[in-house]
């Protein structure tokens, strides 16, 4: 093993897994090890059941594990061995206290800052994979300043873009990749080094170097950005119900031009995600420390505009069903907060089945890959709620479907067969817009979809 080729990343989570297995396949000449506080994880890790379902990423941990790509739970020891430092712990939204509800919760990773100070000798870069507050880099080279022995700690920002169910694709062909440092000779030496790491297969030109604030802060405003255009198009959804415009129509006709865009115009019944709601909220949280109450307030709306289609999509099944929903049986068909993921966090169907559950449904699961998280967010209500691998089965007997993650699964089932066997008249809410709703509508269905003309036999 040469010099400066020991990478360590604490945090093996959805970010810190996936980013490490491919710098491990793309950089053969490193070594790299993920530890975690969670010994479960990292077991799992270890073994044939991975603790994240992503496309791609069983084949890879295979090729590179135990070669050049380690799991531990001996983080000390990873940090006294490593030149190279990934942080990559979660940084929730804060729960309690000053700021609780949208401030980001730093405890964890101030808590690591001082783990890599008590066991760092010699140099070390030490680089931000989460996604922190703006000038976060500068409390951690405090803390780091603090110590008395012989140790050198530079801090770089290299935030994640990646997405969950594309995750390998978004790091093997990333748009781009963001590195930023303090711009003295120390701050732009360990910038090249990990300028070093990406070049093996980034093309130079997509990797981009700035100084460490706006590395920061462009991660939030990317994560903002992505979210408005959701919002936007969620807020024009309505208007289309209105109207008997169609949101599609209208999405597709605005995306052609070209300053604007096809990307990320999918209305939904919302967006979730572990990043856009914590994000925006940290980025308001940001700017009302500054002073800046207006665009606190803007970038606050997207998140408001977001809860309220989530709400808008409970209310209109609520009035289809005859404004009961009491003791009828819901299947819920999809929990993930997007395809192609197990991951739940800050799903909209964690907010639909509890609107549901509310007005005393009795609501049905279904997810080929989330049920096992769909479960501990639903533990206290667990009386009226099952859950069903078998999306036919989920169907049995219902009064209603809501789509809720747009699985392909969804688009090929046999809705005639299900027709038959749920109660009538039977309506399917189409949360994602994934479905043919004029088919749906000739085999008896009510179907209502977003920013749709609802179709009511
Ligand atoms: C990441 C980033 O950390 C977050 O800031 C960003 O906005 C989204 O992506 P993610 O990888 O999705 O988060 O989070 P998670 O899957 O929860 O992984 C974090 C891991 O860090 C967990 O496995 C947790 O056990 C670990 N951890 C947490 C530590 O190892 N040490 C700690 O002190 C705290
Ligand atoms: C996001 C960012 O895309 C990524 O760059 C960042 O690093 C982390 O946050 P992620 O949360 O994994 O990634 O998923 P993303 O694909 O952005 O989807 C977020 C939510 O928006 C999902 O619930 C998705 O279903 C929804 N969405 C997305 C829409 O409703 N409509 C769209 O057009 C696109």
């Amino acid at each position: 093993m040469s010099a400066g080729k020991n990478i360590l990343c604490i945090g093996a989570g959805y970010v810190g897994g996936p980013t490490m297995t491919v710098i491990a396949a793309k950089c053969p000449e490193y070594r790299v090890t993920v530890v975690d506080i969670d010994k479960n994880k990292i077991e799992a890790w270890n073994s044939d059941r991975l603790p994240i379902y992503e496309p791609g990423l069983d084949e890879l941990v295979h090729r590179t594990r135990n070669k050049n790509l380690y799991f531990s739970s001996d983080i000390e020891k990873g940090i006294r061995e490593a030149d190279i430092i990934f942080v990559s712990v979660n940084t929730p939204t804060k729960t309690f206290g000053q700021g609780a509800g949208m401030a980001a919760d730093l405890q964890y990773w101030e808590k690591t800052a001082r783990q890599i100070l008590a066991n760092a000798e010699g140099r070390k870069v030490i680089v931000e994979k989460s996604t922190l507050p703006v000038r976060t880099a500068a409390a951690m080279k405090r803390i780091f300043n603090g110590k008395t022995h012989d140790a050198s700690l530079e801090v770089v920002s290299n935030p994640e873009f990646l997405a969950e169910g594309t995750a390998i694709r978004d790091l093997e062909k990333p748009d781009r990749v963001l590195i930023g440092s303090r711009e003295t000779a120390e701050g732009i030496r360990a910038r090249e080094e990990i300028v070093a790491i990406y070049a093996h297969w980034v093309p130079r030109e997509k990797i981009i170097e700035s100084n460490v604030w706006s590395s920061e802060l462009s991660k939030l405003a990317s994560n903002a950005f992505l979210a408005q255009r959701i919002s936007s198009i969620n807020s024009f959804s309505a208007l289309c119900e209105a109207t008997e415009a169609d949101i599609d129509q209208v999405a597709y006709a605005i995306g052609t031009d070209s300053r604007i865009g096809p990307d990320f115009l999918k209305a939904s019944v919302g967006f979730g995600g572990s990043c856009f709601r914590k994000d925006i909220l940290n980025l308001v949280y940001i700017c009302q420390g500054y002073g800046l109450d207006a665009v606190a307030d803007y970038w606050r709306s997207v998140v408001e505009m977001n809860e309220w289609q989530e709400q808008r999509f409970v209310r209109n099944m609520l009035s289809s069903l005859f404004n009961t929903v009491a003791g009828k049986r819901i299947a819920l068909f999809g929990f993930a907060f997007k395809a192609n993921t197990g991951d739940t966090r800050e799903s909209p169907a964690i907010y639909v089945a509890r609107g549901l559950l509310e007005e005393r449904a009795h609501v049905v699961i279904s997810d080929p890959k989330a049920l096992e998280n769909a479960r501990k967010d639903l533990e206290d209500e667990s009386e009226n709620v099952t859950f069903e691998t078998d999306p036919y089965k989920a169907a049995e007997g219902a009064h209603a479907i809501a789509i809720l993650t747009e699985w392909d699964l969804y688009k090929d089932l046999d809705y005639e067969k299900i027709f038959q066997t749920m109660v009538h008249p039977a309506f399917i809410f189409d949360g994602r817009n994934i479905l043919d709703h004029r088919k749906l509508f000739s085999l008896g269905y009510n179907v209502f979809g977003i920013g749709k003309p609802f179709l009511k036999h």
